[in-house]
């Protein structure tokens, strides 16, 4: 990695500890309220028993942190490919003989008091540590997705219910943001932390264009299903269509269960890539490249602001395959990104209700599959850009 893009401000240890222990405070709090058996089933193939992520959160902070960063053996060498995402793949998580529920906290434990250790003598790397604090935060959005599908989030979790978004709920944009053409800086600067596939920040030309000012609600979501959208076969791409035929959906259950609740104005979330597509479409839209959600998030006219609207509440898919900027360079963890370049995975954008603010920053690209609604995903319109003079295009 370039020198230029690690942090140039030092983090004190006082502070990473005090950061670290927030975080862990959120983990066990998420799943303070489950019986062991809860933690320790496989909700569904596509994702992990609950108890999978808290012996993987605890052996990557000692692998980067006490092992690598430290210098010191590993605390459980024999649970390392266990707790590997790859050498152990989601679908086979809930047949393997993981730690248990009370083994698991005590892994992360331990863990901690290690890399406490480590950070009193050898201080805070800038990237590590950030690294595998943010990694923590990112398995317990993941950790969510899981409860949600199994009915076992937390009382008082933030609900998609408690947040109506503006304007009126059929309509599928809240307005048009124009955003003329030009030049802007994509990726993250140097100076900060980001990971490897937010770099390197590079120049590029976006034409003007249309964004949304809000994301889609479930009003507009339901105007779509019952104007045949999941029928008309011009609305979907090829592989979209044949998903959805091979798949049997007819319609949304979340959107259903969103009627059901009567949160009409309230984004529409657990869309898959296939289905936001269609739907643009079905309006005469598309979904924006992730060029043009960057510049619409970071753009400002003078001093105001982007009127961008409730970006945080759920995910903005973007039609871009997630793929790396020019110059990439792999670091420090070469399979963060790099074995999802090119595989078909979808840019997401802006983060959702259950996304840590720490994580979601204007310039983190997270990505799924196309087929993939476990993700609390949504949708923002964009549309190419209407000329002032008609003539002009003639
Ligand atoms: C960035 C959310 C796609 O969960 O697969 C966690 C984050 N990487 N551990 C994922 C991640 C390694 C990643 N996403
Ligand atoms: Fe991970």
């Amino acid at each position: 990695m370039p020198l230029s893009s690690i942090p140039s401000s030092a983090v004190s240890p006082v502070t990473m500890a005090a950061d670290l222990s927030a975080a862990r405070v959120r983990t066990l709090a998420l799943v303070a309220h489950l019986p062991s058996a809860d933690l320790e089933r496989q909700i569904d193939p596509i994702l992990s028993p609950l108890v999978w992520d808290l012996g993987h959160i605890a052996a990557y902070e000692d692998l980067w942190l006490v092992h690598r960063h430290g210098g010191r053996e590993l605390l459980h060498a024999e649970l390392a490919a266990l707790y590997d995402a790859f050498e152990t793949p989601r679908a086979v998580r809930g047949d393997l003989d993981l730690l248990g529920h009370a083994d698991a906290l005590a892994y992360l434990e331990e863990v901690r008091v290690r890399t406490l250790e480590v950070m009193d003598r050898q201080g805070v790397d800038p990237v590590l540590h950030e690294m595998v604090l943010r990694h923590e935060l990112q398995h317990t959005e993941t950790m969510r997705q899981a409860m949600e599908v199994a009915g076992l989030l937390p009382a008082g979790e933030p609900s998609l219910r408690t947040l109506a978004l503006d304007g009126a709920a059929a309509d599928a944009t809240g307005g048009w943001l124009d955003v003329p053409g030009g030049r802007f800086a994509l990726g993250a600067a140097d100076g900060v932390f980001a990971y490897d596939n937010e770099r390197p920040q590079h120049a590029v030309e976006v034409p003007a264009f249309r964004i949304a000012r809000r994301p889609v609600t479930n009003a507009s979501w339901l105007t779509f299903a019952e104007g045949g959208g999941y029928v008309r076969r011009e609305w979907w791409s090829d592989e979209g269509w044949a998903w959805k035929e091979d798949q049997d959906i007819n319609g949304h259950a979340t959107v259903a269960a969103a009627r059901a609740h009567a949160a009409p104005g309230h984004a529409v979330c657990h869309i898959s890539w296939f289905e936001a597509d269609a739907f643009a479409r079905s309006l005469g839209a598309r979904l924006p490249t992730e060029a043009e959600w960057e510049r619409a998030a970071t753009w400002t006219q003078g001093t105001a602001p982007t009127p961008m609207q409730h970006v945080g509440q759920v995910w903005e898919w973007c039609s871009t395959e997630f793929d790396a900027y020019p110059g990439f360079a792999a670091h420090p963890y070469p399979e963060y990104s790099e074995p999802f370049f090119r595989r078909g995975y979808r840019v997401l954008r802006g983060g959702a209700w259950a996304t840590a603010p720490r994580v979601a920053t204007t310039t983190f690209r997270n990505w799924d599959l196309p087929q993939r609604s476990q993700i609390f995903s949504g949708v923002r319109l964009a549309a190419d850009a209407v000329p002032s003079h008609p003539e002009a295009r003639s």
